[in-house]
Order: C-alpha cells, then sequence, then structure tokens
C-alpha cells in the first residue's frame, strides 16, 4: 500500500500500479531529443495528473478578481507553486502584488499528535525531499518568472522551518499581507491550526482556501483543524468534479 520511497499511501489497484511502473519507464527511456522533452510532457501526464492541474485552474481563475497573495502551507517538491506562476503568467503577468510564497521544512513532517490517528503511518520526517532541495526549487520559480513579463521583480518567496514558528512570523513582518488564496496541504493537525489561525485576520470576502484532506480518514488533523478555527457549520466547503480528494471553501 504505502510506497516505499515517499510514504504515500497509494490506493490504485495493482494493474494500475504496473501501467504506472510501465508509464514511468516509458518515460525514463525517452526516445525524445532533450529539447523537445518539456514541450510534450502532456504525453505522460495520466488522468489523476492532471485533474490536479486542471483543479488549480480553475481555482486560480476564480482568484483574478481578488486581491492578495497566494500562499502554500506544505510545498514538498513545489509543483504547485510552479503551477501557480505558471497560471499567473498566463492570467495576470503584471500583478506584482500575487506573491506566491510556500512554506515547509523541507525535511517532512514536524509535529504529528494523536489527532492524526494511526492510518498514514507515517511519523515526523515523512515526506522529506533530497538535501538542499529548497535551493533547486528556488531556481525553477525564478525561471518560471524569467520566462514572463516584470521578472525583473522577484514575486515568489520559500519559507523553510516549522510553520508553527515561521507562519506567525511572517505575518509579523508582514502585517499588511491580504491572503487571497491559501492551499493547505501539511496533512498533519499541528501546523494547519497554527497557519488557519494565523491567516484569518488576513482573509477577506472571496478569499479561497483549498484543502488537500478534508473528510480524510488517513489525514484526519486536517479536518480537526479547519473545525476548531472556521467551524464545519461556518462554511461551504466545495469541490470540482474532476478530483475526488481535493476541496475548497470561498469566504463569504
Ligand atoms: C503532502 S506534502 C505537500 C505536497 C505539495 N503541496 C504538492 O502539491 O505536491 C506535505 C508537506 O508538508 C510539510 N510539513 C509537514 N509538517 C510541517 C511543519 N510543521 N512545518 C512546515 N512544513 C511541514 C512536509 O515537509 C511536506 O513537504
Amino acid at each position: 500500500m504505502k510506497t516505499k520511497q515517499h510514504d504515500a499511501i497509494v490506493l490504485s489497484s495493482s494493474g494500475e500500479k504496473d501501467a504506472f511502473a510501465e508509464l514511468m519507464s516509458l518515460f525514463n527511456s525517452s526516445p525524445l531529443p532533450d529539447d523537445e522533452v518539456l514541450a510534450n510532457l502532456g504525453l505522460f501526464l495520466t488522468s489523476k495528473n492532471l485533474s490536479r492541474l486542471l483543479f488549480f485552474y480553475e481555482i486560480y481563475r476564480k482568484i483574478t478578481h481578488t486581491h492578495g497573495i497566494i500562499a502554500e502551507f506544505g510545498v514538498r517538491w513545489g509543483q504547485t507553486l510552479s503551477v501557480m506562476s505558471a497560471l499567473r503568467g498566463i492570467f495576470e503577468p503584471f500583478n506584482r502584488h500575487r506573491k506566491i510564497v510556500g512554506f515547509d521544512t523541507f525535511e517532512g513532517f514536524t509535529g504529528m499528535s494523536e489527532k492524526d490517528g494511526t492510518l498514514c503511518e507515517c511519523k515526523d520526517g515523512s515526506f522529506s525531499v533530497s538535501p538542499d532541495y529548497e535551493n533547486y526549487l528556488d531556481e525553477i520559480l525564478s525561471i518560471q518568472e524569467a520566462l514572463n513579463p516584470a521578472s525583473h521583480l522577484k514575486k515568489y518567496e520559500l519559507v523553510k522551518g516549522d510553520a508553527v514558528i515561521t507562519v506567525p512570523e511572517y505575518f509579523k513582518c508582514h502585517p499588511e499581507t491580504i491572503v487571497s488564496l491559501a492551499i493547505f496541504d501539511f496533512d498533519i493537525y499541528t501546523p494547519t491550526k497554527v497557519a488557519l489561525e494565523t491567516i484569518k485576520p488576513h482573509l477577506c470576502k472571496g478569499s479561497i482556501l483549498v484543502f488537500d484532506e478534508l473528510s480524510d480518514d488517513i489525514f484526519p488533523g486536517e479536518t480537526l483543524a479547519l473545525g476548531e478555527v472556521l467551524g464545519i457549520n461556518n462554511v461551504r466547503i466545495q469541490r470540482f468534479p474532476m478530483t475526488s480528494r481535493i476541496s475548497y471553501i470561498e469566504i463569504e
């Protein structure tokens, strides 16, 4: 069930896993010339992986008429941040206020508690990345900006460390911040609760909160944190038909 490399619980059937392994092998042995690989990445996008990108496309369209930054709580390899940067380049390349800020330890889960249950079989350090990964991601995000207008203005930031400390610190240093979109993907209770409490005064009507694990028995902590900070009864938890796990709330 659990992949050895990255602690993720994989719910695919064995047939799906075999097909995925075959696709991976075709990717690794691709005959495409180097300068055509990036332009043809869609060759390898499965419906599951594509659905996540489509979800964020729909979410980005929603925030183009609201002001403020995009914050991701739980970055890992940074695909979502990179996609957000590309979407900013498409929809609002001159919006210098649409800063993209990512918070992560870049050393995996930190602060698991009994509220996170036992089903996920994770521990502190799960979902870690390779050493100094944040520097590699920084370079990618910098290139994403270089490929779009106004690239002389840096519009992203990676904040490394335990979110229980770094998120309150960031908002203390940047009290002017309005959060237009917050993406919650720490998976676990304690940092999610602290991040939610911290950004609450920085939300406005129309702000969007995305959650990756609501109502998920494998990672119950995210739902508990939302319930304690905003109250499940007080919010409309919405989804798009193309993704099963990820949901969003629009502040009303
Ligand atoms: C599921 S991954 C995020 C995946 C990412 N959002 C994506 O779209 O690929 C969860 C991340 O939360 C981070 N994390 C967990 N606890 C944390 C904490 N206390 N402070 C900062 N980051 C934390 C982990 O390091 C991990 O990278």
